[in-house]
């Protein structure tokens, strides 16, 4: 079982990957947790470049190479072989990203983002992605508080630091592409408390592992 978790900046993906990765290891499951850009080695040197102010001057064209780099070394190097050893892969954005931020946010075709995609991933696809929605304003606002308190906003700011109008396409280009995609994707709000959040979350997860 393979499952990706995406949304807008400052959506709560990030603790609720945590907080269903917890509650999996609590029935029991194996489970590998990471995330892109920077679940191998080689996407740890990549995260860097990428999210960092001084990355500003990045073509679309490079970005997205970078990320499809990113992302073919991390499914050869983590998530195939956790999938082959059995394991339930919670991954922390995956290939919608691309399509969206790079696609709906940058102007590039997502049809053809979906394509490259393909390329980067060899057949290695999620089985369920989970869409944390809530409006674009709540989300930044987050976001850019997170960043300053963990004082991340040069090392990892590039995207909050982009338009609003950026922000508003990329909301619009998830749940667009979500209903492209209805027997993979589920929208779960999120400008709830984590804990609601969590609820949703464990009853779309809970019954396709077979779990109570
Ligand atoms: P995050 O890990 O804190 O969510 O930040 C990753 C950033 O990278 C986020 O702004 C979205 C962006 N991104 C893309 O633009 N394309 C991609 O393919 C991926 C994986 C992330």
């Amino acid at each position: 079982m393979f499952i990706s978790l995406e949304g807008i900046e400052g959506c709560g993906k990030s603790t609720q990957i945590v907080l269903l990765h917890q509650r999996l290891l609590d029935h029991g499951m194996p489970v590998t947790l990471t995330r892109e850009p920077g679940g191998s080695e080689l996407g740890r040197h990549l995260r860097a470049l990428l999210l960092h102010q001084q990355s500003a001057n990045l073509t679309a064209h490079a970005e997205l190479f970078l990320y499809l780099a990113d992302r073919a070394q991390h499914v050869a190097e983590v998530i195939k072989p956790a999938l082959t050893a059995g394991n339930v892969v919670l991954c922390d954005r995956f290939t919608d990203s691309t399509v969206v931020y790079q696609g709906y946010g940058r102007g590039l075709d997502p049809h053809l983002l979906d394509s490259l995609n393909q390329v980067a991933v060899e057949g290695c696809l999620p089985n369920l992605t989970l869409i944390l929605d809530l409006p674009v304003e709540t989300g930044l606002r987050r976001a850019r508080k997170r960043n300053v308190l963990q004082d991340l906003s040069a090392s990892e700011g590039r995207f909050e630091a982009e338009s609003l109008g950026f922000h508003h396409r990329i909301r619009a280009g998830y749940l667009l592409w979500a209903a492209l995609h209805p027997g993979r994707c589920a929208i779960v709000q999120a400008d709830l408390p984590p804990e609601k959040v969590g609820v949703k979350i464990w009853s779309l997860v809970a019954p396709r592992l077979g779990l109570g």
